[in-house]
């Protein structure tokens, strides 16, 4: 068990690392040109892409939620927002017809709520694109997310006929206690009925989405939820930390302090399930993900192939992640991009034959070598430490060391059982531009 003093002291705001350098952190947005040239010449030679497509609509708002949304109930606005995907995507392949030749080895809807749209918007917006593009169905993840409450069984059949094999469910909490606290009521049988249903159409992985940190959530709660969980037997769960975050997300303001599990309380949660998981034969993969042996990730942390990227854990890299809709995150060789996040102003751009650009990053040499560092890291818990870097993090790295959280021989930084939790602190030290410049103001949620 881990002891209240090292959760008080490492328990300080720090990033999720699933960028480097983190958003804050970027500082030089592509022009136009150069963000198109990146794209292709990282679609040379023997290269891969993934394609994601963020669908930002959700029909009500869950308090604890820190995703890029629009809340609405009018189903009007679908036409319209398929019709902007469809011209972003037009405009990217006039330029870039790479994206046509290389194959697509993933396609992730997330969002908001995918489910969202309709059986038939969805397979307008995905039609032009997939039948344009060379990927192979037998060698291709096609994932997407789901709220169990708004799902329906010919969506994911039209979506199963194109070739998607992997679904995400939003669960976050089983008990209606705490369901009531964050607005979501959701019931067991909406997410069996759902699990059913992608197990009958053929899909191969089926993840649960679970928080742990929720207002009012105690140790019967955990418990409950992952008994149910464990019922169910999704081949994936993330198990994610509650990012409080309400300077961004004014909603999280509703739960008070005195609701809210912080510190050593908080971390018994995800032990409690932590625990109830591996007596179920799951594997724990990097900072909060299980998966049953068979599962592609547990193969990708065998056979030491993880990525991590804006999506979270991956079982495999490719060269190129385009991101398509409001908000989205690009990753090319050396940039990142991101689209426009006020739905309106990505609507106008898009429709005026423009790359939606709200900000992006161009690499330093520096940023891809402490990129690759934090990566290697956050997949294999180890890391190789080149001597040029190790005298500068020797000093952040001590109390560390210290306190048993890694340790550092012949050259191998290895992180101990005891120091998994704290990952995100471990990473920090790796962090060249935060080490550099300190943020001024909070930016990052806490690290547990
Ligand atoms: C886009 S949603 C999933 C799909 C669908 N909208 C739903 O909620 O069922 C992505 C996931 O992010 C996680 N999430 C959202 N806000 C979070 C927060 N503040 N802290 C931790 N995880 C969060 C939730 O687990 C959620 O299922
Ligand atoms: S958790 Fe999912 S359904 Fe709830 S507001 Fe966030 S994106 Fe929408």
């Amino acid at each position: 068990m881990l002891s209240s003093e090292l959760l008080a002291k490492y328990d300080i705001p720090a990033p999720r690392y699933t960028s480097y350098p983190t958003v804050p952190y970027w500082d030089e947005t592509p022009s136009k040109s150069k963000w198109i040239q990146s794209l292709s010449s990282s679609l040379e030679g023997d290269s891969s892409w993934s394609l994601y497509i963020h669908v930002p609509f959700c029909e009500s708002l869950c308090t604890f939620c820190g995703c890029n949304t629009t809340i609405t109930k009018n189903h009007d606005l679908e036409g319209d927002y398929v019709d902007s995907v469809i011209k972003e995507w037009e405009t990217y392949i006039a330029s870039v017809p790479e994206l046509l030749e290389k194959p697509l080895r993933q396609l992730h809807l997330g969002g908001g709520t995918p489910t969202f749209l309709s059986a038939e918007n969805l397979k307008r917006m995905l039609d032009p694109i997939l039948s344009k593009v060379n990927y192979d169905k037998d060698n291709f993840e096609g994932s997407l997310e789901v709220d169990p409450r708004k799902t329906n069984r010919r969506q994911l059949e039209v979506l199963s006929e194109l070739g998607f094999n992997r679904i995400s469910l939003g669960v976050q909490d089983f008990t209606l206690k705490v369901q009531e606290l964050v607005n979501r009521v959701q019931s067991f049988e909406q997410t069996k009925e759902i699990t059913d249903a992608a197990r009958e159409l053929s899909y191969d992985s089926v993840n649960f989405d679970l928080i742990y940190g929720l207002p009012c959530q105690g140790i019967e709660e955990m418990t409950q939820t992952t008994k149910l969980t464990i019922e169910l037997r999704p081949d994936r769960i993330a198990l994610y930390s509650f990012a409080r975050v309400p300077w961004i997300k004014p909603a999280q303001r509703k739960f008070t302090d005195e609701q809210l599990p912080v510190g050593a309380e908080k971390r018994a949660l995800y032990e409690v399930a932590r625990e109830m998981l591996l007596g179920a034969g799951y594997h724990e993969i990097g900072m909060d993900h299980f998966a049953l042996p068979s599962d592609e990730l547990s193969v990708g942390v065998d056979e030491k192939t993880l990525h991590r990227n804006f999506m979270g854990y991956t079982p495999y890299q490719t060269d190129v992640l385009l991101g398509l809709g409001v908000s989205s995150i690009s990753e090319s060789k050396d940039c990142f991009h991101q689209n426009e996040k006020v739905l309106n102003l990505y609507k106008e751009k898009v429709s005026k034959n423009e790359i939606p650009t709200l900000r992006g990053h161009i690499h330093t040499e520096e940023d891809l070598y402490h990129r690759k560092l934090i990566l290697e890291l956050m997949t294999n818990f180890e890391l190789d430490i080149p001597e040029k870097i190790l005298s500068p993090m020797a000093l952040k790295l001590e109390p560390l060391i210290e306190d048993k959280l890694c340790s550092l021989k012949d050259g191998k930084l290895s992180v101990s059982e005891l120091g998994r939790p704290f990952i995100r602190n471990i990473c920090m030290t790796l962090d060249k531009r935060m080490l550099t410049k300190k943020p001024e103001t909070k930016i990052f949620s806490q690290s547990l």
